[in-house]
């Protein structure tokens, strides 16, 4: 069975198409390796033993879009990765943001409809619940406006997925991932920051091997036990596997409606320092950091209600926080051997 994975040469894409293939699959990525590389299909490769077959384009082309999806007719599922993903970068360039990510989403959904493929999963984020009344947050909270263009063409895209399921014969997943860190234990693919990390992990990594000089912690005023922000981080392959399941599920006919929507976390929260801390244990580092302000739009603390994914989905998030920061580290290492 067929499945295309768009954005599937990207983080979370290329080990959700590892696990695919894994389990059998055959996987059509597009990419418009606009924020990804085209040797990460034969990183896939070694992993797997099986080349995906991929396909270099933009899916705000619709001509293109269309004509890839024609020639792919026999795809049973659709995954979509395929964003622009840096916050800060969102506030500058709103208008991007929006043209990239909704009409992407735009098109691929045109031309599931004009080729009659009915399952849909999509790639959300806790960013849509803000700081939330209630912790942990669970997938009945309600939404908060956006803090940023980012977060608020996820929330814009589950509006048009919903609609577009109402109108039609499609059934769609939504995966609101909460902090997906680390990467593959071969340590053939992993997350490839360009530039100046913003996210923490790969700024933790890149401390310590001295790509950086110190971590900046943003606030150690926050209402938590030791003063830093608490995050639920779950592991990449965890994350990927849940794709699986949710593709299996609508293709197996065991949607409960037509439009889900599952918290992928680990339902365990922790702060900036116990990742630090974590991360000091597995790697044997000493990190250099220092403390900072708090940053601009960052919530206090958020954490998964893991409940309604467990049951429905038959998945838990296995992996702990150590196994997550080692694959980060070995990742980070083997970026080095490969770049000197
Ligand atoms: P990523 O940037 O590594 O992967 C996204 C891929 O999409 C890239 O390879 C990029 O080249 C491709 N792409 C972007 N626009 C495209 C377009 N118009 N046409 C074709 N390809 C295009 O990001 P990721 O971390 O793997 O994130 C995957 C998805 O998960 C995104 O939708 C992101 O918003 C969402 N998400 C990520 C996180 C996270 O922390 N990484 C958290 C929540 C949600
Ligand atoms: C980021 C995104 C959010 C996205 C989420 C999951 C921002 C503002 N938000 O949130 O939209 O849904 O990832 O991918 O980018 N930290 C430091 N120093 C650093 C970097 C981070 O102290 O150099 C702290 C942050 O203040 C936060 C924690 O580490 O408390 C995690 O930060 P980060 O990895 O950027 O993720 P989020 O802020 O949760």
């Amino acid at each position: 069975m067929k499945i295309l994975v768009t954005g599937g040469t990207g983080y979370i894409g290329s080990h959700t198409v590892v696990e695919l293939q894994n389990e059998g699959y055959e996987v059509v990525i597009i990419d418009n390796l606009s924020n990804s590389d085209r040797t990460v299909v034969d990183s896939i490769a070694e992993i797997t033993n099986h080349v995906p077959v991929f396909e270099e384009l933009d899916l705000v082309d619709r001509a293109a879009t269309f004509a890839c999806i024609e020639k792919h007719k026999d795809i049973v599922g659709v995954i979509h990765f395929a964003a622009l993903k840096a916050v800060g970068e969102s506030v500058e360039k709103p208008l991007l943001y929006y043209y990239n990510n909704l009409t992407s989403l735009i098109n691929l959904l045109l031309a599931m409809q004009k080729f009659d493929l009915q399952n849909f999963v999509f790639s959300s984020s806790c960013t849509v619940y803000g700081q939330p009344d209630q912790l942990p947050v669970g997938e009945q909270a309600p939404l908060k406006k956006a803090e940023s263009p980012y977060g608020n063409t996820k929330k814009i895209s589950e509006d048009i997925i919903r609609d577009s399921v109402d109108a039609g014969s499609m059934n769609a997943i939504s995966l609101r991932y909460f902090n997906p860190i680390g990467a593959h234990d071969t340590a053939l693919i992993g997350e490839l920051p360009l530039g100046v990390p913003n996210n923490l992990v790969p700024y933790i990594t890149q401390t310590a091997i001295g790509k950086r000089d110190h971590l900046k912690i943003f606030g150690k005023d926050y209402s938590t036990h030791d003063g830093t922000a608490i995050r639920d981080y779950i592991h990449v392959v965890d994350l990927a596997r849940a794709h699986v399941v949710a593709v299996k599920r609508m293709l197996q006919g065991n949607s409960k409606i037509p439009f889900e929507i599952f918290n992928l976390g680990t339902g365990n929260g922790f702060t900036v320092l116990e990742v630090i801390k974590a991360f000091e244990k597995v790697s044997g580092e000493k990190l250099n950091y220092q403390f900072t302000g708090r940053r601009k739009g960052d919530i206090e603390k958020v954490w998964a209600d893991t409940s309604f994914a467990n049951q429905e989905l038959g998945w838990k998030a296995a992996l702990g926080l150590e196994e997550m920061m080692l694959s980060a580290w070995n990742w980070e290492l083997a970026l080095s051997n490969r770049f000197t």
